[in-house]
């Protein structure tokens, strides 16, 4: 038998067929990477064998070069192929199993809305915008000035003590507003008359029951211009009531006192649940309070400047809460904060 046989024979055609069974058959990447390592690493025959070369005789040498490169060559390409046979098996996997499928509806997420008090404040501001106001805002941090004494209200006046008011230790000119009303003193003092706006925001007072809580949402309403009456105020407010409650709903003015207005008024809402006739909701009255208001009292241009000969003018002040309340039939107030969701979502 020559050498060339011979090897054929021994490393040749039994390796062969075995390394090429093992690279075949191997089922992951990591089985095949092992096969190649035992057929063409280093330490595998065939290395050994091409490296043993020097040694042999001149007429071995070509014999056994030209072999044992083929058989690298053939293994080579066993291994290059069954790569590539793994890596599209694997893509096919992965595209089976990672396939979307975008016909399929997308899943609903669930979709929040503002809050009802959030939702009550824009209806008002609505409103008011649709009668030529416009918004103004002030700090919720005020000055004693702004809240109190420019609203006609000096130091030592009954007034202050009903507001229990939050002040700010070891700054007595500063506390937390108890009212939107210190936005109408900042408006007139920045601009001349006419002057039609509306103040939304947050108030504090020290008071947590039922129907209290130490913050709450006002707006504030001040009209300025030259002949406004009562006729105005009593209109404007008519005309807020029934685009927010209904057109059924009437209002009356039952005469009330506020430092910064003279007269001063409360206006009251026909009881939108007995229809007037009286029933538990109104107390057995047929009206529900809704708002405290007046006409401009000339003190109060007198610290802005404004000469009451001049122009007169109307403010109010109304609880968003409180609307919001009388709305839509709540006897909790504390339930706008609780943040139930069983009770937001219902509005
Ligand atoms: N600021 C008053 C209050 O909080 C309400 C009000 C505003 C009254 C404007 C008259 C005019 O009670």
């Amino acid at each position: 038998m020559s050498l060339e046989q011979e090897l054929k024979e021994h490393a040749g055609l039994a390796a062969i067929h075995e390394a090429a069974a093992e690279i075949r058959q191997a089922a992951s990447p990591d089985e095949l990477e092992a096969a190649r390592v035992k057929y063409l690493g280093r330490k595998s025959e065939l290395s050994q064998l091409l490296r043993s070369i020097p040694q042999l005789s001149p007429e071995e040498r070509p014999v056994v070069g030209r072999l044992g490169n083929r058989l690298r060559a053939a293994l080579e390409q066993a291994i290059g192929d069954r790569r590539q046979e793994l890596e599209g098996a694997e893509l096919e996997t992965r595209l089976a199993t990672e396939r979307v499928d975008v016909t399929l509806p997308g899943r609903p997420f669930p979709r929040g809305h503002v809050h009802l008090l959030t939702q009550t404040l824009w209806e008002i501001e609505d409103i008011f915008a649709g009668l030529g106001y416009r918004i103004a805002e002030g700090p919720e941090v005020e000055t004693d000035y702004y809240n109190f004494t420019a609203l006609n209200t000096p130091e030592g006046h009954p007034a202050r003590s009903e507001h229990d008011t939050f002040f700010i230790d070891g700054r007595p000119d500063l506390l937390l507003r108890t009212q939107t009303s210190p936005v109408q003193v900042r408006v007139m003092e920045k601009q001349q008359p006419p002057v039609y706006i509306i103040s939304p925001g947050k108030v504090y007072r020290r008071d947590s029951d039922a129907t209290h809580t130490p913050m709450f949402h006002q707006v504030e309403g001040l009209a300025v211009d030259r002949n406004v009456t009562m006729a105005d105020l009593k209109g404007t407010l008519e005309a807020f009531t029934k685009a927010m409650f209904g057109e059924e709903r009437e209002i009356r003015m039952r005469p009330h006192f506020f430092p910064f207005t003279e007269p001063s008024v409360e206006i009251d809402v026909s009881c939108m649940i007995c229809g007037g006739e009286g029933c538990r909701a109104c107390k057995h009255i047929g009206w529900l309070e809704i708002l405290g208001a007046g006409m401009v009292d000339p003190n109060v241009f007198g610290f802005v400047d404004y000469d009451p000969e001049e122009v007169q003018g109307f403010a109010f002040g109304m609880g968003v809460e409180r609307i919001a309340m009388l709305k839509h039939r709540m006897t909790d107030l504390r339930m706008f904060f609780d943040n139930d969701l069983r009770f937001l979502e219902q509005f």
